[in-house]
């Protein structure tokens, strides 16, 4: 899987790059990720990247011609992207299943571009030229897009094969199964006179599962219930939610 970042602070993509299961993921070879700055794509002697916006108002907007040609150049390095991302609270909702689209777009790992907006935003005509869909990441403001391509990189990351060690842990995430995730335990089994549940204790693997479902369906029934309406239920589940929805009330 191929990343490149194009952005006006580097060091920022560097930093989060550099440890847990990305980092791992880059020794490992399984990802490739190359972090390019964009005044090294200006001509201007000041480097500049931003301009005032036409039509008036404040904030400045990134100017056209270098986020252009930092994709060109990128294109000729290192081939033509599968897709080219703008980090923007404009843009369609990241969730988990964009993440899992992003991840399995070409077999044996997409190449991903990721463009990282500041100030008022990028030159509109720029989206259009490099064939550029748009991703928020929730709906707040952040000061630019670089923490938006570093949640992006992460999540589409782990659904690559030997990213996480554990692929069943990536299986049992929260939302890959479309429910949020049951809670977790560790030692001891009682802490600060809070007992861990006594079914986790059991061995019993099978109440376990049922538990621990159930567990989930109650948190999301809870917590997101507008996760119910697409999530995979069945009969089960079902007679669960009815249960949690009857004790509630
Ligand atoms: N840039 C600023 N805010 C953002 C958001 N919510 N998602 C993606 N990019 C952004």
């Amino acid at each position: 899987m191929k990343f490149d970042v194009v952005t006006i602070f580097p060091r920022m993509i560097e930093a989060g790059l550099a440890e847990g299961v990305i980092s791992r993921g880059i020794a490992a070879g399984v990802l490739d990720v190359a972090v390019h700055d964009l005044r090294d794509f200006t001509t201007d002697r000041h480097r500049s990247v931003d301009d005032v916006p036409y039509g008036g108002g404040p904030g400045m907007v990134m100017k056209p011609e270098p986020l252009v040609r930092a994709c060109e150049a990128i294109r000729q390095a290192r081939g033509t992207p599968d897709a080219v991302i703008a980090l923007s609270p404009q843009g369609r909702q990241f969730d988990q299943a964009a993440a899992a689209r992003l991840s399995g777009i070409r077999n044996g790992g997409a190449h991903l571009v990721l463009l990282c907006g500041r100030y008022e935003g990028v030159d509109e005509r720029v989206l259009d030229l490099v064939g550029a869909e748009e991703l928020s990441i929730g709906d707040y403001v952040l000061s630019g897009g670089e923490l938006a391509a570093l949640v992006v990189i992460d999540a589409v990351s782990r659904l690559v094969p030997g990213v996480v060690g554990d692929d069943q842990s990536v299986q049992e995430d929260s939302f890959s199964s479309g429910l949020l995730d049951h809670p977790h335990y560790t030692r001891p089994a009682e802490f600060a006179g809070k007992a861990v549940p006594d079914v986790l204790l059991s061995g019993h693997h099978a109440e376990v599962r049922k538990w621990r479902r159930k567990a989930a369906l109650a948190r999301t029934l809870e917590r997101r219930p507008d996760l119910l309406e697409s999530a995979a239920l069945d009969e089960g589940d079902r007679a669960a939610l009815d249960e949690l929805r009857r004790s509630k009330t």
